[in-house]
């Protein structure tokens, strides 16, 4: 297939490149600079130069392809302040390429998270379809709205489907959040946890959510909602404990109200319990995660070297 992704260049994006291209797929890949550019024509995909903030160009890409996984999304908007202004850009993004594929039944794959879906329990991807009223109340639930406007580009006969991201996709080369609570260990000189740290994070390496991101645009049925999840849901204190060990600095309780003050704007993601399976997407798509677990991955010396 000759398939169009956004967000080609990024942590995920470049594994899902290598494991397209390794699939025999032609790829295009978004690039708004020269650099993304570069990196894309090295990886072997084909550039796309664009913008997200310009629908019309990704609508136009997204007609001559036979498909289209869209991963870019504006995490400096986002982690800059504006989270509602990147999620928003997302959804036009969505609408432009959705419409782009309108009666095509060609498959259109949106990657989202986990936050916002929330159950109370092991989140399933039956969960989260209908936005609770906690969901609503936080930015993140932006992004789930996109996700619910994805799997609705069926009725217009798209064969879209939504890829849910744990929290953590972890590997070598993550500036993600493990990476970012790393450098805070480091530089508070104690690894920390919120309270007892029994809130737990579901987790997936890096090649696991990519093959995921194929298998899904090559065959998951229209509407279908799918987890990346490996890991169900590792305690936060092992994370923090496992961190600590590996600098050599103590993990520490922090108290919930302290939690922004210590881990600034990453203070309500360290306490979030959101624990889910893959139990629906393994049985439909054959998915079967083969990377390192979340704990093992942080024993290994990527996570440490010093940026
Ligand atoms: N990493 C995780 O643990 C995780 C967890 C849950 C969900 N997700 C979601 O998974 C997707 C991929 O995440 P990631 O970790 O690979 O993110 P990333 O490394 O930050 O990559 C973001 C990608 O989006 C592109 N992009 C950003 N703004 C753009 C713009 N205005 N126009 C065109 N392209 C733009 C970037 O291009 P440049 O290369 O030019 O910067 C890059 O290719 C995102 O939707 C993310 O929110 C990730």
């Amino acid at each position: 297939m000759r398939l169009f992704v956004t967000g080609a260049s990024g942590w995920i994006g470049s594994a899902v490149v290598a494991d397209l291209l390794g699939a025999r797929h032609e790829v295009v890949g978004l690039a708004r600079s020269d650099a993304s550019a570069r990196r894309l024509e090295v990886a072997g995909a084909v550039v796309a130069r664009g913008d997200i903030d310009d629908p019309d160009g990704l609508a136009k890409a997204a007609a001559d392809s036979d498909g289209v996984i869209h991963l870019a999304f504006q995490h400096e908007v986002a982690f800059g302040g504006n989270f509602a202004a990147a999620a928003a850009a997302d959804r036009r993004a969505v609408e432009a390429m959705g419409a782009a594929l309108a009666g095509s039944d060609r498959p259109f794959v949106l990657a989202s998270g986990m936050l916002g879906v929330q159950s109370g329990q092991v989140a399933t991807e039956r969960d989260g379809l209908v936005p609770s009223d906690e969901a609503r109340a936080i930015p993140a639930s932006l992004r789930a709205a996109t996700a619910l406007l994805t799997l609705s580009l069926r009725g217009i006969g798209v064969r879209s489907s939504v890829v849910r991201f744990p929290p953590t996709v972890h590997g070598d080369g993550d500036n993600g959040f493990i990476a970012t609570f790393v450098a805070i260990a480091r530089q508070r000189g104690v690894s920390g946890y919120v309270g007892e740290g029994a809130n737990r994070w579901p987790a997936v390496h890096r090649s696991d959510a990519a093959r995921l991101a194929r298998l899904a645009v090559e065959s998951a049925p229209a509407g279908s909602v799918l987890h990346a999840i490996a890991d169900e849901g590792v305690a936060f204190r092992e994370i923090a404990e496992t961190i600590g060990r590996h600098l050599d600095v103590p993990a520490v309780s922090v108290s919930p109200a302290d939690a922004v003050d210590h881990f600034a704007h990453l203070g309500h993601f360290a306490s979030i319990d959101t624990p889910a399976s893959a139990t629906i997407t393994r049985e439909m798509l054959g998915w079967e995660p083969t990377g390192p677990s979340l704990l093992d991955d942080l024993d290994q010396d990527h996570y440490y070297r010093r940026p």
